[in-house]
């Protein structure tokens, strides 16, 4: 008498039964794993605020893309810092830049591994911002020529997917035009619809050597606390005819990858930055957390909220911990 019926505890007695009725997966066939390709670089060098993750020579590529591919991650994503940079970011697009190259060595030989290049132009101009800078701020439809130029030579070399993440008003419109004109109708565009003007770049920045000069980063990407605006840009990308949608960061942006999966039910992308990474390396580091698991716990709240695929620094770690 007075106990109660409905015992939710009786699906939790095993973990057995609590695969059976468990709602979300995380499997590393939805993980992305960021590779940064350093021009200048001899060896692989570590990067102080991301420990585990390093800046790859070229000639270190294979091999990279070799042990990615054989943990069972489907994808890669690029970044580049090149050797030489400019005003405007015409380095982007210049002949046999270091993305060119690098999606050219990974793509030499056959493999299961999409190659997913960002576009942007910050790791290409020398104030660091993601486009020209004119009347002190950064020119939005100069920017579009220069990125629909650099996505098409990085088709050409071999990119199954670009990714433009520079949140200029109609990056994806002036993308897919420049690529269908080339006949690269295939090309796969994964947009960083909802990418916030976050704190948790830093390390990234660090990464690329992509910090930026004169004013920060909020005229272009978006106010934190806008929900709605991340659905009018959702929209529009997809208008504009981006194929997935990104969410960036996606630790403190749950809320925006469930509804914008909610509302448009589209393949959604999150990015579990650069900061997010380093938060749970530095609390490991100390001993304060258990890093593996909260990471695994991180992740899956992505899937939770709506991801479908996940770009995170945690891929090569965490790859062999899942489906055991
Ligand atoms: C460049 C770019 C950034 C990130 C991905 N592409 C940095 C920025 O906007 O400053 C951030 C990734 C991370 O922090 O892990 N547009
Ligand atoms: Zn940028």
């Amino acid at each position: 008498m007075g106990y109660p019926v409905t015992r939710l505890r009786r699906l939790r007695q095993t973990k057995l039964i609590r695969d059976m009725v468990s709602e979300t997966s995380l499997d590393v066939k939805d993980l992305i794993c960021p590779i940064f390709v350093d021009e200048s670089a001899e060896e692989r060098k570590p990067i102080g605020s991301m420990p585990g993750i390093e800046r790859l020579p070229l000639a270190g590529l294979e091999a990279e893309a070799d042990e990615i591919a054989k943990l069972g991650i489907p994808a890669v994503i690029l970044f580049g810092i090149p050797e030489h940079k400019d005003q405007t970011g015409d380095a982007a697009y210049a002949a046999g830049n270091v993305i060119e190259q690098a999606i050219k060595a990974i793509k030499r030989r056959n493999r299961d591994l999409l190659v997913i290049a960002d576009v942007c132009l910050c790791e290409y101009t020398t104030h660091g911002h993601c486009g020209p800078i004119k009347n002190n701020t950064v020119d939005n439809d100069a920017t579009l020529d220069i990125i629909a130029r650099t996505a098409v030579n990085y088709a050409r070399a071999g990119a199954d997917v670009v990714a433009p993440s520079g949140m200029m008003d109609g990056m994806v419109h002036a993308i897919r035009s420049e690529l269908d004109f080339y006949g690269l109708k295939d090309t796969i565009i994964m947009s960083y619809a909802a990418k916030y003007a976050s704190a948790s770049y830093g390390p990234f920045r660090e990464a690329a050597s992509s910090g930026c000069q004169g004013f920060d980063r909020s005229t272009y990407q978006m106010d934190p606390a806008n929900s709605d605006e991340a659905i009018r840009e959702v929209a529009l990308d997809l208008e504009e005819g981006a194929d997935i949608v990104m969410v960036k960061p996606a630790l403190s942006y749950l809320d925006i990858i469930y509804r914008v999966k909610s509302e448009f039910r589209v393949p959604v992308a999150a990015y579990n930055v650069s900061g997010e990474y380093a938060m749970i390396k530095a609390a490991a580091a100390n001993g304060w957390i258990d890093g593996e698991k909260v990471a695994r716990e991180t992740l899956l709240s992505m899937r939770r909220a709506g991801a479908d695929m996940i770009i995170t620094y945690f891929a090569k770690e965490i790859a062999p911990t899942l489906g055991k």
